[in-house]
């Protein structure tokens, strides 16, 4: 009891520091990018201040300048100039994403996990195959587990299914190592909230949907046990990591989920998140750089090993 404890005592001086239990590092950044097969230059996205999307001529010096500073890993999403019923260009060896890796790897030495999601290659913008407006799970496996190894041939050492669709984890799986690529990692996305947050995005990888919402197949922001079967699903099916998405709302499910299986685990800072720091440090009313440490730091104390996150390159800066 006061005055024999005194909590102060140890915030006062750089003990303060030398007893922080969580922190924040480069080494757990993963930045994502876009890149777009139909511009020929950088196009700056509206609602991501900071953020393009690129052209594939340069992609691979633009990974460059993210490994220059010590970031040890990015997401690709793509944009391809072909959409369709069946997602195509999802799958093409000569498509976007499978150009990007190559000339990305040629050139770089950095991590790339790629996203394996159907939205921005069909025309509809759902995230599997559609019929009568409704989103079939069992056709879209096995063009996700086509496109999954697509990626890996073209070089991703890590594949991403961001669709929640059942049973994506052993299509993929399956198919991976069927076809040599028993060391390609699986990061899956088992728990994606269907957000309000991922609208900047939307315009980003222009994936917006034609009808309805995603609510058939990602998940209700209520329910915190049922991101529990989705990880022991996910799990079983040979995930490697798990991702919970987004992250700032969610830390109550990132702490159960690194509490209850302790498996490598990834939070995805996404793109509504992002611009809404954005927004309000542009107003001047809150400070960027302590406002993001602040709520990254917390993403980490919460349980992620991992962090996607759109601010990685300035981390990187006011960490230094
Ligand atoms: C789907 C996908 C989405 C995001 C990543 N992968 C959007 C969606 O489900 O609508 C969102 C990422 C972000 O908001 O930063 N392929």
């Amino acid at each position: 009891m006061f005055p024999d404890f005194r909590m102060r005592r140890l915030r006062r001086t750089k003990v303060r520091a030398m007893i922080r239990e969580t922190s924040l590092t480069t080494r757990d950044l993963v930045y994502p990018m876009f890149v777009d097969e139909r511009s020929t230059r950088p196009v700056p996205i509206k609602s991501m201040p900071g953020q393009f999307r690129f052209p594939i001529a340069s992609i691979a010096d633009e990974v460059r300048a993210v490994s220059d500073l010590d970031i040890p890993a990015i997401i690709l999403f793509g944009i391809p100039s072909h959409k369709d019923e069946i997602g195509s260009s999802a799958y093409d060896p000569d498509g976007i994403i499978q150009r990007a890796v190559r000339a990305i790897k040629d050139e770089v030495d950095i991590v790339v996990i790629t996203d394996v999601c159907l939205c921005e290659y069909m025309t509809h913008g759902h995230c599997g195959v559609v019929e009568n407006e409704k989103v079939l799970n069992d056709p879209t496996l096995d063009i996700l587990a086509k496109t999954a190894v697509s990626h890996a041939e073209a070089g991703a050492d890590i594949v991403a299914p961001s669709g929640m669709m059942d049973g994506t984890v052993d299509a993929i799986r399956t198919a991976l190592d069927d076809d040599g690529f028993s060391d390609t990692i699986i990061m899956s996305y088992a728990v994606k909230y269907a957000s309000a947050f991922y609208a900047p995005f939307r315009e980003a990888a222009e994936s917006g949907y034609a009808f309805g919402d995603r609510t058939t197949y990602q998940m209700d922001p209520a329910n915190s046990d049922e991101a529990l079967r989705e990880v022991s699903l996910d799990i079983q099916e040979g995930a490697d990591i798990i991702l919970i998405k987004p992250a700032l709302p969610y830390l109550d499910i990132i702490y159960r989920v690194k509490t209850e299986f302790g498996i490598p685990l990834a939070a995805y800072n996404v793109s509504g998140e992002y611009a809404m720091v954005k927004a309000a440090a542009e107003k001047g009313w809150l400070d960027e750089k302590t406002a993001v440490m602040e709520s990254l730091l917390a993403v980490k104390r919460a349980g992620a090993d991992l962090i996607l996150t759109y601010f990685a390159k300035e981390i990187v800066e006011w960490l230094r």
